[in-house]
């Protein structure tokens, strides 16, 4: 059965500073998935609590919210059969240390805060977080 899906995917601060950005969609590219809708953006430290709202709670909150909110970002829609869980495997895990080689956090990220990429963690999350950023 084919389930195609689209998910969220950010390009974040770090690796848009280490201009990865072209070297990351290829990647997603050559893994099958189609960007259907992608654009750079600064988002303000209020936008991005509202975007990691679920983290609220957690001690790293502050720390993430003023990170995504450091630089330049770029937020896609990924499409691609199952790419919820696609997007997760290509990505690897959250501590780019833990990552399994040829994983995207593998490759380029610097740390658990630093780890280059976000991907929807969830069908009914990714239809939340496109809205987010492409509601128009
Ligand atoms: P991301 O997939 O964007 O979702 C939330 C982010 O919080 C996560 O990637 C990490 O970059 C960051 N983060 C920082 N500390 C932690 C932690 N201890 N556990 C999970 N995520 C963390």
């Amino acid at each position: 059965m084919s389930n195609i899906e689209q998910t969220l995917s950010i390009i974040k601060p770090d690796a848009v500073e280490r201009n990865l950005e072209g070297e990351i969609k290829e990647i997603f590219k050559n893994n099958g998935f189609e960007i259907l809708k992608e654009k750079k953006i600064q988002i303000e430290k209020s936008e991005a609590e509202n975007f990691y709202r679920v983290h609220e709670t957690k001690p790293f909150y502050n720390d993430l919210c003023d990170y995504l909110s450091s630089g330049p970002i770029v937020v896609m829609v990924l499409e691609k059969k199952n790419a919820v869980k696609a997007n997760r495997e290509l990505m690897g895990a959250t501590n780019p240390k833990d990552a399994e080689n040829g994983t995207i956090r593998k490759k380029y990220g610097i740390s658990i805060d630093k780890n280059s990429v976000h991907g929807s963690d969830s069908a009914d999350n990714a239809k939340i977080e496109i809205d987010f950023f492409f509601k128009d």
